[in-house]
């Protein structure tokens, strides 16, 4: 890092926090950044809108010192800096927390919240004491229940994200980073993390923030801006604009009004569940789910809403085969038992799921973009045994296009689709199974309204040619916006179902908190 020392920190005490200037970044196929400036003043809360693939995750990683740009520079505090690496952002006192969560998941909470800059005794040994400390005292400012001592693999993706923030935090950073911070946590947590970011502000740190969510940003933003097609289009005061001109900013036009009032018709029943128990040894509560029925038909989209932990994710991997065999009770398939081992076997069955964590579940690195979206179809495009590229091709372009993915091509690298992208590509690949359920959990998480707007289209455009599927959301919104009847879980038990023209965000919220 470069800092011209000689200069009083006086000098520039009203410099801006952050200066880019005229930054480019380009990947190959693509320019992710083309000439973007961005100013953002001390102690504001800046966020940063833009669709799936806008560059706002790479411009938030230059500033962090991930990646180096092409083009462009960089002031701290008025002080020009130059970032080789993530080490000299953070000694610029600069913290960011990443959109697909990077922690070690066979390393404790605490070993990973000092990770690279363990603490030590006088001795040198490691002080895990301290920091399991002040891990805890962290976690705790953040409201959040986990032990320092937890195996971080063993975390619901909410509690991880909960974890990358205390990481932040513990940097002590002037200015703090947040790229999607709360597309994994429920409304009351990212109420939590609300309530942690005015704290911060209220200490004199300066934020920016990612968000698809339009209230959130406008809760809490002083001042947005607009990203396009790698492009800085607009920088506003919140007070002068409102979330229908944002998006307009966003997508290069007036984004139509999805209306899904138009009733659906209801099909036979495709899957009745009745009396499904799922323990929880070494839990006090001792089951995750308790006694849960319902039925889904063909046609309709049944949301299932609850706070985090109440065993939504939970209720759709033990239908799906992925989660504990220790079930009891009973899933009918067409009137017929199932028990599914293995989610290959739920796939068979022509059941199909698209997971809440796609890093951990859903997503092959190794595999490009076609071969992620064709891989649950694969012998639709196997020709006597080998793979025909063209064949694969003609498969996944239909999916690709449906979902909206941005993408160079076909054979781009997964890794290098934008996040909102690569969610678009695991929906997509489902798609391409012609599953007679669909099971969504939490489907839409960091992606951008318009495509949420086409996406849920296309959702109901299969539910009227005959699917049946069953939607977990964090956002009520979306719930209430897409299913025809909502049931509702609290620790484990069901405790409501409302129609459509009955449920309203507060009876659900009533529901759910077993008020
Ligand atoms: N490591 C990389 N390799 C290749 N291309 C990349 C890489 N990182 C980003 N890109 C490309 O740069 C563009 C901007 O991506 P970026 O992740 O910044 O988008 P984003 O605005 O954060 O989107 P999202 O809302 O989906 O998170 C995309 O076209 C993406 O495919
Ligand atoms: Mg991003």
């Amino acid at each position: 890092m470069s800092v011209s020392i000689g200069t009083k920190a006086a000098d520039h005490a009203d410099a801006p926090a952050v200066v880019m200037r005229g930054i480019t970044k380009r990947f190959p196929g693509v320019v992710a950044l083309a000439d973007v400036t961005l100013e953002v003043r001390r102690g504001e809360l800046h966020a940063i809108c833009g669709e799936n693939g806008a560059g706002k995750s790479t411009l938030m990683k230059i500033l962090s010192g991930v990646y180096q740009p092409d083009e462009g520079t960089l002031e701290i505090g008025g002080v020009p800096a130059r970032f080789t690496g993530t080490r000299d952002a953070e000694k610029a006192g600069i913290a960011i927390i990443h959109q697909e969560l990077a922690l070690v998941e066979d390393l404790s909470v605490a070993a990973n919240v000092f990770l690279g800059r363990e603490k030590r005794t006088a001795l040198g040994l490691l002080d895990d004491r301290s920091m399991h400390d002040e891990c805890g005292r962290l976690l705790e400012s953040l409201e959040c229940p986990v032990s320092p001592a937890t195996r971080t693999g063993g975390l619901r993706v909410g509690d991880q994200q909960l974890v990358e923030i205390a990481k932040a935090l513990s940097l002590d950073a002037s200015i703090v980073v947040m790229d999607e911070p709360t597309s994994a946590l429920t409304e009351s947590e990212s109420a939590r993390l609300e309530r942690t970011i005015k704290r911060l502000l209220a200490a004199g740190t300066t934020i920016l923030y990612i968000s698809h969510k339009m209230d959130e940003v406008f809760r809490l933003a002083d001042r947005i801006t607009v990203l396009r097609d790698g492009r800085h289009v607009r920088t506003v005061n919140r007070v002068d604009t409102s979330p229908r001109q944002i998006t307009s900013w966003m997508v290069g036009r007036e984004l139509a009004d999805h209306e899904f009032r138009q009733a659906r018709t209801r099909g036979p029943t495709l899957l009745e569940v009745r009396g499904l128990t799922l323990p929880w040894p070494d839990h006090p509560r001792g089951y995750r789910l308790s006694n849960v029925s319902f039925d889904l038909h063909a046609g309709e989209i049944l949301g299932v809403a609850g706070l985090m932990g109440a065993g939504r994710t939970e209720l759709l991997e033990t239908i799906f085969g992925a989660g504990e065999p220790t079930w009891t009770g009973e899933i009918r398939l067409d009137g017929k038992p199932v028990r599914f081992h293995h989610p290959r076997e739920a796939c068979d069955a022509r059941i199909a799921m698209v997971t809440e964590d796609r890093k951990r579940l859903g997503l092959f690195p190794d595999l490009d973009v076609a071969g992620n979206v064709s891989l649950c179809s694969l012998s639709e495009a196997l020709r006597g045994g080998f793979l025909s590229r063209r064949r694969e091709e003609d498969l996944v372009a239909g999916p690709i296009r449906d979902t909206g993915v941005k993408t160079p091509g076909p054979h781009a690298a997964i890794t290098g689709l934008s996040g909102g992208n690569q969610q678009k590509c695991i929906i997509g690949r489902w798609l391409l199974t012609k599953p007679a359920i669909l099971l969504l959990d939490d489907p839409t998480r960091g992606i951008d309204v318009g495509a949420k707007a086409e996406l849920y289209a296309l959702i109901d455009r299969l539910c009227r040619e005959g699917l049946g599927v069953i939607l977990t959301s964090s956002e009520l919104p979306e719930l209430l916006t897409l299913a025809d009847r909502i049931i509702v879980l609290a620790e484990g038990r069901l405790t409501a179902e409302f129609a459509r023209a009955e449920a309203t965000e507060q009876k659900i919220i009533e529901a759910a908190t077993g008020g």
